[in-house]
């Protein structure tokens, strides 16, 4: 089968390494990809935009699967193009990928189906958002509706602060994605991520993994869009995951299908593990990153078998085996991330594979001939090793490997506190 990914960071790097090694792919190629991709796929010219070009594409190649990675195309619409041309395609419909692109959208499925959730109030003008946090008073979160790159929650633990939140967001801060604002109440606890596959009818549990937002050692420093991760989550036992699929994930996968607009990828929840059990933060319409990573690291099952199950509606066909062995990703990112930084540093050494350490590039390119950075996060090294403290060990040893001056990255992935 001929395998079409679409994307170009850490996670479809992974996802292709995974999709390499499967008996089923007899041809994998990337749109647009990155170096990294490039030693496992062939890269195609193609803009992920561009839906009819990606189509004929598929067409003219014989493409059996199209895996897509990141949430924007989804949200554009490509897998609707896709589908409508009979292709099978590994990634919601545009409806289906509101539930990432709209929190308003999901907050409501969530008080429809009864799904364990922080309480919330949406608004679309200042005054409603600003009359409900007079009410609640702080900690109180405020949050943009639609797609804001990350940046457009606020946890606030004053009135003003939640205020001034709320200002920026229909000053046009976000653009069209802070036109409604959705204000919910601060949860406590544990946050870990739980993945799981939905077919449209049914879903199964796909691992689970802790990111590490924080730019900076200790959870100190600002929101990126994760500087590390590891999995299995230490948060999320056996227990916690069947809970949080009975409450959470398979209402939500009936509640789409019950709206006509049934779900079929991978839902990413975000959860709040408190005294209440698993709650829901948010969900988003897509693998991690770099969870992905983690999870690529541990998954023992052949994954072009399993992603295309889940496009062809035939879950209840497969089954995903895990190592029980951790697995941990360290970001390297440019320095200055996730402010500015200095594009095109020149990345002089990356370590070789090994059966115990990968590295997956996200933001590199290849400049006459020269690897260099291009974006904020831009490489992650991973490993998988019988422990926590050996896959720390390997992983930082490797990390240590990599010539990059430009480089920085967290020095405390994994680690227990
Ligand atoms: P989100 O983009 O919705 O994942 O939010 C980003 C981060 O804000 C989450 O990972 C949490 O750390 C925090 N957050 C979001 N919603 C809440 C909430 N209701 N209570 C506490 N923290 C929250
Ligand atoms: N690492 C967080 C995300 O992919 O959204």
């Amino acid at each position: 089968m001929h395998v079409l990914l679409i994307g170009s960071g850490g996670r479809e790097h992974a996802l292709a390494w995974k999709l390499r090694r499967s008996p089923l792919v007899s041809r994998l190629t990337a749109a647009p990809g990155n170096p990294g991709i490039a030693a496992e796929a062939e890269l195609v010219a193609l803009d992920p935009a561009d839906h009819a070009a990606v189509v004929a594409f598929c067409r003219d190649h014989g493409v059996g699967l199209v895996v897509v990675g990141p949430e924007q195309p989804l949200v554009a619409g490509i897998a609707d193009a896709l589908a409508a041309a009979g292709i099978p395609v590994f990634g919601p419909s545009r409806a289906a990928a509101r539930l990432e692109g709209s929190k308003g959208f999901t907050k409501d499925l969530c008080a429809e189906a009864g799904i364990p959730t922080a309480a919330y109030g949406r608004f679309r003008d200042a005054a409603g958002a600003k009359a409900h946090v007079a009410r609640t008073g702080a900690p109180i979160v405020v949050k943009a509706d639609g797609l804001a790159a990350g940046k457009g929650v606020v946890v606030a633990t004053t009135v003003e602060a939640a205020n001034a939140a709320i200002d920026a967001c229909f000053s046009g801060d976000f653009g069209a994605a802070g036109a409604e604002v959705v204000v919910e109440e601060f949860l406590t606890g544990t946050e870990a991520s739980l993945f799981a596959l939905a077919d449209g009818e049914t879903a199964i549990p796909f691992g689970t993994a802790q990111d590490y937002k924080r730019a900076f050692d200790g959870d100190t420093g600002p929101n990126t869009g994760g500087m590390g991760a590891i999995s299995p989550a230490p948060a999320l036992s056996a227990a916690l995951v069947d809970e949080a699929m009975a409450t959470i994930v398979l209402p939500t996968v009936r509640a789409m299908k019950a709206r006509g607009t049934p779900f079929r990828g991978v839902l990413y929840a975000g959860l709040m593990v408190g005294p209440k059990g698993p709650q829901l933060i948010e969900y988003n319409v897509r693998f991690g990153d770099p969870e992905c990573q983690v999870l690529m690291r541990r998954l023992e099952s052949d994954l072009a078998a399993i992603l295309l199950a889940v496009a062809t509606g035939r879950l209840a066909e497969v089954a995903a085996a895990w190592s029980p062995e951790p697995a941990i990703a360290v970001v390297l990112a440019s320095k200055g991330y996730p402010g500015p930084f200095a594009k095109d540093t020149p990345i002089r050494r990356v370590p070789p594979s090994s059966e115990g350490v990968v590295v997956f590039h996200a933001g590199t390119a290849l400049k006459d001939g020269a690897l260099v950075a291009t974006g904020g996060r831009v490489l992650n090294v991973t490993a998988r090793a019988e422990s926590v403290a050996a896959v720390r060990a390997d992983a930082y040893d490797a990390v240590r490997a990599v010539d990059w001056p430009g480089g920085f990255w967290r020095s405390d992935i994994g680690k227990a506190g």
